[in-house]
């Protein structure tokens, strides 16, 4: 059975905070980053695996880089975040980086992380698909995504939505025992996605 699914969520949603998903029957809560959620977010990383944080992109188990994080997100709006929620616990979050003054205005960056607890409800695939309603709204091409080349359930769920390899980098990142991993970049073309919605006449 062919499983891909596009990565696009109904753009109607895209604006619409906080709302209600349905996650294999537990409500979750997503909602844009705001400036209390600090605590909230703190609290979520150091429950991450210590698998996991091994291979985060920065170190999100310190208070500092979360400070950082709302900073970037809330103040200058630069790093549109979404929150998975139940009952006030953060259970997941997807962040969309892009730099307007970077030569690469048209490309956007997804990461996303979700609890232990919370996996293989189909959260993933709905932070996923809220980040990529994002990056259709900001007018992003082409969106990213880099993870450790032994993370298979990570790629195997990306390629689902669309996304394919597109570079290998030996070597490039150190866990914190010191040991090398090599990493995969996976991209998926935002544009050709718009470019079919609005064939199909939906959009907005
Ligand atoms: C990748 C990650 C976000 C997936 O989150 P999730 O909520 O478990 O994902 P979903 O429940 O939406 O699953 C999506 C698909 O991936 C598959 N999948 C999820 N976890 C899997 C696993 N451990 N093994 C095999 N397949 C898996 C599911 O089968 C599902 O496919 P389906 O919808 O066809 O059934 C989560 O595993 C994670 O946080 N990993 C660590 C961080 C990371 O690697 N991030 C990606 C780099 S940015």
């Amino acid at each position: 059975m062919n499983t891909t699914t596009t990565a696009t969520a109904a753009p109607a949603a895209a604006h619409t905070w906080p709302r209600t998903i349905d996650c294999n029957g537990t409500a979750v809560q997503l909602d844009v980053i705001r400036a209390g959620d600090e605590a909230a977010l703190l609290a979520f990383a150091e429950a991450l695996p210590e698998q996991d944080l091994l291979f985060t992109y920065r170190d999100i188990s310190q208070p500092r880089v979360i400070k950082a994080w709302i900073r970037e997100s809330v103040d200058r709006d630069r790093l549109p975040t979404v929150l998975a929620r139940v009952d006030g616990k953060v259970i997941g979050c997807t962040s969309l980086i892009h730099d307007d003054f970077s030569w690469s205005p048209h490309v956007g960056e997804l990461r996303v992380v979700v609890g232990a607890e919370a996996r293989g409800l189909g959260l993933g695939r709905q932070l996923i698909q809220a980040s990529f309603a994002q990056a259709l709204a900001l007018g992003l091409e082409k969106l990213v995504a880099q993870m450790t080349t032994d993370q298979r359930a990570s790629i195997a769920m990306f390629e689902s939505m669309g996304f394919r390899a597109e570079a290998l980098l030996a070597n490039h990142v150190r866990d914190r025992s010191g040991r090398k991993h090599d990493i995969v970049m996976l991209s998926h073309d935002v544009n050709e996605v718009a470019a079919r919605l609005s064939a199909y006449g939906v959009g907005g």
